[in-house]
């Protein structure tokens, strides 16, 4: 296994599918005590807790219906999460969206812009808000991940809200680094390059429908990185031997 997770209770959010979903179930082969999953889309996270629990042959896994760009959904839900749990000792933040790709500004939509930023920046302020709350009365504190990008971070987007918000989560988890005393709570953004997930392949699909180039749009669905691979690294830096980690971390 990648990391020794046991003992940790772990609140990890988009992980009905893509790269949450492939860091819960490693997380609870890691020995996760409790892993809480918070996501929309319930079907699919049940499905993620259902292999959990079938795995491990009890209830590990649990899942909240949570938009996390909604303040009452996120601040409820983490402390009822807290109760069923006795603690949160990992933050693993992937709860994310991709709209307005291949958008030009010109023509860009305000309400496509609001609500990437409303989930991929203010659902991370929220979340991390509501779990650092909890993890300040916690002897042994805690870790906050959260995901940025490449995009907005050293490079550009197919859609300027998705950039704009990641530069701006990988920002914030850096103010976040300066304030929050970095002994008690370790705050780190992981930047995926790309990762095989239904966000990349409806980017690279709708790239495709721009472009018809069938050769360019293989190649590209070829060179995508596993989740899994993204798994180990983020199961890693949630696990107290990455406890001298700091900054961000970038995959490929
Ligand atoms: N796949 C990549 O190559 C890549 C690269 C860089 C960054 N990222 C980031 O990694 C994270 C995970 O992306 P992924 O590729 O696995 O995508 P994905 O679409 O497979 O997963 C995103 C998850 O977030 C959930 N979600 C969406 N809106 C939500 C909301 N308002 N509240 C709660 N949950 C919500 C979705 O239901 C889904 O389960 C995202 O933040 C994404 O921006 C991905």
């Amino acid at each position: 296994m990648p990391a020794d997770l046991t003992t940790k209770s772990i609140i990890i959010t988009g992980a009905a599918t893509g790269i949450g979903r492939s860091t819960a179930i490693m997380a609870a082969e890691c020995g996760a005590q409790a892993v809480t999953i918070f996501d929309v889309d319930d079907t699919a996270a049940q499905d993620t807790a259902n292999v959990i629990n079938t795995a491990i042959g009890d209830t590990v896994a649990k899942c909240w219906h949570v938009d996390v760009a909604d303040r009452a959904s996120v601040e409820g839900s983490v402390a009822a999460a807290v109760e069923w749990m006795g603690s949160v000792d990992v933050l693993l933040h992937f709860a994310g969206i991709l709209h307005g790709a291949y958008a030009p500004i010109e023509s860009f939509e305000e309400a496509t812009w609001d609500r990437v930023i409303d989930i991929n920046l203010k659902g991370t302020f929220l979340i991390a808000k509501a779990v650092v709350t909890h993890m300040n009365d916690q002897p042994n504190g805690g870790v906050i991940i959260t995901t940025a990008s490449g995009a907005g971070v050293t490079g550009g987007s197919s859609s300027y809200a998705y950039g704009a918000s990641k530069g701006a989560v990988h920002g914030f988890t850096m103010v976040m680094q300066r304030h929050i005393d970095m002994a008690k709570i370790r705050v780190q953004d992981i930047a995926p390059g790309r990762v095989r997930t239904p966000l990349v392949l409806e980017n690279l699909r709708q790239q495709f429908e721009k472009t018809g180039d069938r050769e360019h749009y293989e190649a590209e669905v070829a060179d995508l990185t596993d989740p899994d691979d993204v798994a180990k690294i983020a199961t890693f830096m949630a696990s107290d031997e990455a406890k001298v980690m700091r900054g961000p971390v970038f995959t490929r």
